[in-house]
């Protein structure tokens, strides 16, 4: 049984005074949430202040981006252990901001994957396609080779617990979101895709999550969907009530 995993990425929004009143909020909105795990990717300056709000409640925390290396001369970077230090359990990997923006491949994301999995992190490793590449028929070129290049060299039982997010480009900050039935039609092809590189065990224990556009009037039927375990939520994220409704969407 996959437990869905809700996490927000609240990208560069809130200062610390911000993200303390936020999820101090929202451990109460969603501390009777059931059988759905709770993130809240964030800034990495407000982390340290956030842990200890959430400590003992059920929303973990991740950071938005990390580099692989343990220590060093690597300024304006971040380690996986001073990560790990502020008390996050997931780091998002591969964001579509940090590929199209930052320039990030999937040589480097592929490094950043395997350091998250040797310090104890779960990644969440961001795939998916821009409209160009949907409308022009590379969809599925595209997501198999992100699969491949981010996910190569790891070993299946690390793959087990990781979580994965497809998220459409188009579908990021948009509006756009895609309908319920496109969603699942990609993930569904990513846990085909996944069996294959791996085995079956290995595509029914990864975490798939949905991500675009998320909002509580369309979580319902996202979460209806039986390849679709949860969902990365940038916009709808930033305040507790309505990302506490994404987490209680089965209430
Ligand atoms: P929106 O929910 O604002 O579309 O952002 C999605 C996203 O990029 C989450 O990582």
């Amino acid at each position: 049984m996959r437990i869905p995993l809700m996490a927000g990425n609240w990208k560069m929004n809130k200062t610390v005074d911000e993200a303390v009143a936020m999820v101090n909020e929202l451990k109460g909105l969603v501390a009777d949430a059931d059988d759905v795990d709770v993130a809240i990717c964030a800034p990495a300056v407000n982390l340290y202040a956030m842990n200890e709000v959430v400590e003992g409640s059920n929303v973990d925390l991740g950071a938005e981006n990390m580099y692989w290396r343990d220590s060093g001369a690597y300024t304006g970077e971040l380690s996986p252990a001073m990560v790990k230090s502020v008390g996050c359990k997931y780091v998002i990997v591969g964001h579509s901001e940090r590929r199209e923006i930052f320039g990030e491949n999937d040589e480097l994301l592929n490094l950043k994957l395997k350091a998250a999995i040797d310090n104890d992190l779960t990644p969440i490793l961001c795939i998916g396609e821009t409209l160009e590449e949907r409308e022009s028929g590379v969809l599925f070129e595209k997501i198999k080779f992100q699969l491949a290049a981010g996910l190569s060299g790891v070993q299946a039982e690390a793959v087990k617990d990781m979580v994965l997010a497809y998220e459409p480009i188009w579908a990021i900050g948009t509006g756009k979101t895609a309908t319920p039935e496109q969603a699942e039609e990609i993930i569904k092809f990513i846990r085909q895709t996944i069996a294959s590189m791996y085995d079956a065990e290995t595509a029914q224990s990864i975490r798939i999550q949905y991500g675009g556009s998320v909002k509580p009037h369309n979580v319902k039927e996202i979460m209806a969907q039986p390849n679709i375990d949860g969902a990365l939520v940038g916009g709808a994220s930033l305040e507790a009530e309505s990302f506490s409704k994404i987490v209680n969407f089965n209430k």
